[in-house]
Formats: C-alpha cells, sequence, structure tokens
C-alpha cells in the first residue's frame, strides 16, 4: 500500500512541467492496435493506469515499450481478442478496447471494467452506439461480447455525451465500410485529440470537439502514425487548486489554458492571481481564499467533474460558503468524510455539498477513496497544521505522474512511502 505524508504549512514556489493526458494516452494506446503497424506516442505520462494499458496491449500480442515518456507500440501481431478480468478491473479505460479490437480483429470478448467507484458506470452507451453502427454486441453477466466482420457504419445518438461511448465509436467507426455520425458526441478536449491520431492513421475524422462527429472509415490505414498527446488538463487543475490552497507562487508549463477555463474562473473569484504565458500558467495566491460563486460540474466546456474534488480541498480553508453540484457521477463526495476529519464543515445533500470555510486544519490520517479524490486529501493537508498521513495512494499513482516529486519540486514538504 502506497501513502503520502504531507506537512502542512509549506508555502509553495517554482515551475513544474505538467504531464501528458492520462485521458488522452488511455483511448489512444487502444486504438494503436487498430492499424498493424507502429505508433509512436510522445508525452505519455508515466501513471500506473498507461502500465495497465501497455499490460493489456501486450497482453493481445503487441510489442509494447517505453523510454520515458515516449511508448512505442507495434501492432502488428494480434494474438488474441479477449481480455481477462484481471486486466480489465484495473481500470475504467479498459473499455476503450472494445471499439478498437472489433475495429482491428472483427471481434471482442471484455468483462466489466475497474476504475474509481464513483456510483453506477454502465456500459449500455457503448454498446449502444456499436450496434448502431452495425456490430452485434452484446452483455451477459458482467461480461462483453461484440463480432461482425464487416459493419457499414450509421447514425450514433448518444442520450448523454458519455466520453468513453465516444471513443469507443470513433475507434470502431474507423474500419468501418461506410460513414458514421455520432449525434450528442462529447466534446472533451481528448476526443479532439483521439480524432488527430486517427487522421494519422488515415481515417477522415470531423466534427471532433462539437457535438457531431462524422468518422469515414477506411479498411486500408496507414501502417506508422507518431503522435504528442496534449497536456493533462487536470493535472494542470489539480496543481493550480494545491498552490491555491498552499499559497505562493508556481508555475505551470506545458498547460492548454483554454481547456482549463472554468478552473481558472473559480480560482480567480476565490482571489488568486492567474497569469498566462504561451504554454506556462503562473498562479499567486496569498492563502487567504474566499469563496467562489459556486460551480455546477458537467460535460465538457462546464466545469470538469474530476476537478471538483481538488477546487473543494482549497475551498475548505476559503472566506464564506461555496456550494458545488455534481451532475456527472453519483458518488463524486468521496473525499468529503476525510475532509471533514481534517477539520473542514462540509454538508452533502444529494448532489449538493456546501462547504462553510474554517479557520485552520489539523492532520491525521486519512484514506484516498478515488484517484481525484486522493489528490484532494493531499491538497487540504498542504494547509493542515501538522502531519497528515495519507493512505490508498496507489490511487493517486493512476492518474498522477510523480505527484509526491512534483509537489516538493514546489516546496511542499511531501513523502512518498512504498
Ligand atoms: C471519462 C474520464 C473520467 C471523467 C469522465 C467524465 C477517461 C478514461 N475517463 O470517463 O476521468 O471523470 O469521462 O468527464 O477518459 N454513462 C452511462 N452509460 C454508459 C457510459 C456512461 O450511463 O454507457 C454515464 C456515467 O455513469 C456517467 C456519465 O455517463 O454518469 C458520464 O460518463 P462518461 O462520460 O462515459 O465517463 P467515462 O468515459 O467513464
Amino acid at each position: 500500500m502506497s501513502k503520502l505524508v504531507v506537512k502542512g504549512g509549506a508555502t509553495l514556489s517554482g515551475s513544474v512541467r505538467v504531464q501528458g493526458a492520462k485521458n488522452s494516452a488511455l483511448p489512444i494506446l487502444a486504438a494503436s492496435i487498430i492499424s498493424g503497424g507502429e505508433s509512436v506516442i510522445h508525452n505519455c505520462p508515466d501513471i500506473s493506469d498507461v502500465d495497465d494499458a501497455l499490460e493489456i496491449l501486450r497482453y493481445l500480442g503487441c510489442r509494447a515499450r517505453r523510454d520515458k515518456t515516449k511508448v512505442t507500440v507495434d501492432s502488428s501481431e494480434l494474438a488474441r481478442t479477449d481480455i481477462p478480468e484481471e486486466l480489465m478491473c484495473r481500470m475504467r479505460g479498459s473499455v476503450l478496447f472494445l471499439g478498437a479490437l472489433v475495429a482491428r480483429a472483427g471481434e471482442a470478448k471484455i468483462s466489466a471494467p475497474g476504475g474509481c467507484r464513483l456510483g453506477p458506470r454502465p456500459v449500455d452507451l457503448h454498446l449502444r452506439a456499436l450496434r448502431a453502427i452495425g456490430i452485434d454486441a452484446s452483455e451477459n453477466e458482467g461480461s462483453v461480447r461484440c463480432r461482425c466482420a464487416e459493419y457499414n457504419g450509421g447514425l450514433v445518438f448518444l442520450p448523454i455525451p458519455s466520453v468513453g461511448a465516444t471513443e469507443n465509436a470513433m475507434a470502431a467507426a474507423s474500419r468501418a465500410r461506410g460513414t458514421t455520425v455520432i449525434v450528442n458526441a462529447a466534446r472533451e478536449p481528448e476526443i479532439c485529440d483521439l480524432a488527430c491520431y486517427l487522421s494519422k492513421l488515415g481515417v477522415r475524422v470531423f466534427g471532433a470537439g462539437s457535438s457531431t462527429v462524422t468518422i469515414e472509415g477506411r479498411k486500408t490505414l496507414n501502417k506508422a502514425a507518431e503522435h504528442r498527446l496534449i497536456p493533462d488538463r487536470i493535472a494542470a487543475a489539480t496543481y493550480l487548486c494545491c498552490a491555491a490552497a498552499a499559497g505562493g507562487k508556481a508555475e505551470l508549463r506545458n498547460v492548454c489554458v483554454l481547456d482549463i477555463c472554468p478552473v481558472i474562473r473559480a480560482l480567480r473569484e476565490m482571489g488568486c492571481e492567474i497569469s498566462r504565458r504561451r504554454d506556462s500558467l503562473t498562479i499567486v495566491s496569498k492563502g487567504k481564499l474566499r469563496a467562489h460563486g459556486g460551480i455546477v460540474t458537467g460535460p465538457y466546456p462546464a466545469f470538469p467533474t474530476d476537478a471538483q474534488p481538488p477546487l473543494m480541498a482549497a475551498s475548505v480553508l476559503a472566506e464564506g460558503s461555496s456550494v458545488f453540484t455534481e451532475t456527472v457521477f453519483e458518488k463524486r463526495y468521496r473525499h468529503v468524510p476525510e475532509l471533514i476529519k481534517l477539520g473542514a464543515d462540509i454538508e452533502v445533500e444529494g448532489k449538493r455539498a456546501l462547504v462553510r470555510g474554517v479557520n485552520s486544519l489539523r492532520g491525521c490520517e486519512l484514506k484516498a477513496e478515488d484517484l481525484r479524490g486522493g489528490a484532494a486529501l493531499a491538497t487540504a493537508a498542504l494547509r493542515a497544521e501538522g502531519e497528515t498521513v495519507i493512505s490508498g495512494f496507489e490511487y493517486v499513482k493512476r492518474g498522477y505522474e510523480g505527484f509526491g516529486r512534483t509537489l516538493s519540486e514546489l516546496g511542499a514538504q511531501v513523502v512518498e512511502i512504498d
């Protein structure tokens, strides 16, 4: 079990580079099997979710190797089309292999994906999307099977703009005989990144980033592709929240500022000064924050649900009351009881959480229950008096590259223990 030990009270200063996007890495690594050639992916974060994706690729018969943040996948040999439960249950992103396997081999068999327990996370929309493009997809006792050697593409309507379902549909549609139109597609920046990678394979994708994405399938794809992942907007948002909470001045490099506008807006409302220079952001926080005007999470371009826990952690010491409304996941407040142990005053009622600012927090033993919630506990602990020990830190390692190291580089007193 991994732990993070935080000695609170240090203000932050310095400059750090933000990792590549986890939520781009996972769909693009899965899609690397489609072409049957070699893909070189740069800026790939060194996180355990990526390690798990590479393990799935190797299990399927591909050659996958990492050299720091450069990952090379050779998918010329695909030995199998099933993924066992032991590999599937490590992360939610494993479900993204479904569309890619069908595109490559015409069949796939996977068990239910794992990932953070944020409430029900069904795959009905993924299956519905695949069926709409002509793939025979069925679910039986948690295991999903898809079969279809030839499919024509079609009109996919998503009742909610699911990120994963959009990505699975895009991957599968890339080898369809005809054109696929996804209506009410997710608009997240990671969708655009996947579209960019697929277009390097020779697939024609239009409209990524808007709610209608059109994919013209191709039977023969380019064998070689080289792609650089976009910066991780959630990691950037998290480190901004850390600096806001701890106080000080921090520069984040390799940031796409447009992708985190709602987070920047909230932190400015709280009294932080945030300035931009090319792909860097500098945040200055006096440490004493005020409540923001309320945030409501939602699909992009709304406030990202993944940034809600770190922003809440930064809000617990703010002057006044902050209201959070979580609309994406049912159980996205699992960090709240732990923040309360630190001394926070938070009331949750259904989708809403009311945070009343307190004057101080006191370090104690905490347990991370999920990836972003774990990062939130560390964010609050930066301002707690004394020492906070956060267990379950392996959740955080799923998505943040060198989280403890990055905070140390910014002057925080943190130690990661394995
Ligand atoms: C992705 C991100 C995750 C982020 C989430 C929302 C990855 C690897 N993960 O997750 O970090 O928190 O987007 O921005 O990119 N739903 C259904 N049926 C389905 C699929 C989804 O009901 O078949 C529901 C979910 O329960 C949830 C909502 O749709 O309430 C949004 O989920 P979705 O956009 O699919 O999130 P993920 O792709 O799982």
